[in-house]
């Protein structure tokens, strides 16, 4: 399925295009940010860091139909995205998913209502079955907003981070528990 452009209440979550290189650089380029994130992602971050990952990562996996990956808008703010949240087949686990927020923006409940929408894309019309998320055991943020989004925690592994920390949190989210979180039931 294509990727839709998804509403909140506060956002605009838009399919990435090869324009937002400018405003990933400016805002993914933050210590503070990547040393949260796996080893995948490159520190220094480089010059083209944004636009290589568009190029030869996510429109890529998006045109052939394995990722879905929304720039974050936040209604009434600059018409740039601010933030990031990719979703990538995987299947043994369901899939896995990413997300990160320009730091200005952090502790306004914006990530969870990003991610409210991507799960009800995902499980209500995507119709994946499950997914296993992951974080640091150091991130609280990123903790505190799978604490918010209906995800169960199902135990502890190991994952290099650029801070160094090995230690991760491994959470699951199904279709079933997110439509009680939801209170919804399941959506045909
Ligand atoms: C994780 C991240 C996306 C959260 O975005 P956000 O919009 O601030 O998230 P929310 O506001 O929806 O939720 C954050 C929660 O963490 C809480 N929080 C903030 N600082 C905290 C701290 N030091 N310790 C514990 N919780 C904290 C907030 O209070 C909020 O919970 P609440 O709504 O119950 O009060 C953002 O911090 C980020 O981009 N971090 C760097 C990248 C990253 O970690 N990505 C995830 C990798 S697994």
């Amino acid at each position: 399925m294509k990727t839709p452009t998804l509403e909140t209440d506060r956002l605009t979550l838009r399919p990435v295009s090869i324009d937002d290189a400018p405003a990933i650089q400016k805002h993914f380029n933050n210590w503070n940010i990547i040393k949260h994130l796996s080893m995948v992602v490159p520190w220094p971050y480089p010059d083209d860091g944004a636009e290589a990952f568009l190029r030869d990562v996510s429109l890529p996996e998006m045109a052939a139909g394995k990722a879905h990956t929304w720039g974050v808008l936040i209604k009434g703010e600059p018409d740039e995205i601010v933030g990031l949240v990719e979703y990538t087949e995987g299947k043994a686990s369901g899939g896995n998913r990413g997300f990160w927020l320009a730091e200005e923006f952090w502790g306004n409940g914006y990530m969870s209502e990003a991610i409210t929408g991507v799960q009800d894309f995902l499980f209500f019309k995507l119709g994946i079955e499950s997914m296993i998320v992951v974080n640091a055991k150091t991130n609280a943020r990123s903790r505190r907003v799978k604490e918010k989004t209906g995800a169960r925690f199902i135990g502890d592994g190991t994952l290099e981070h650029r801070s160094g920390e090995n230690e991760v949190e491994k959470w699951e989210v199904t279709r079933e528990s997110w439509a009680k979180f939801r209170n919804k039931g399941i959506q045909p």
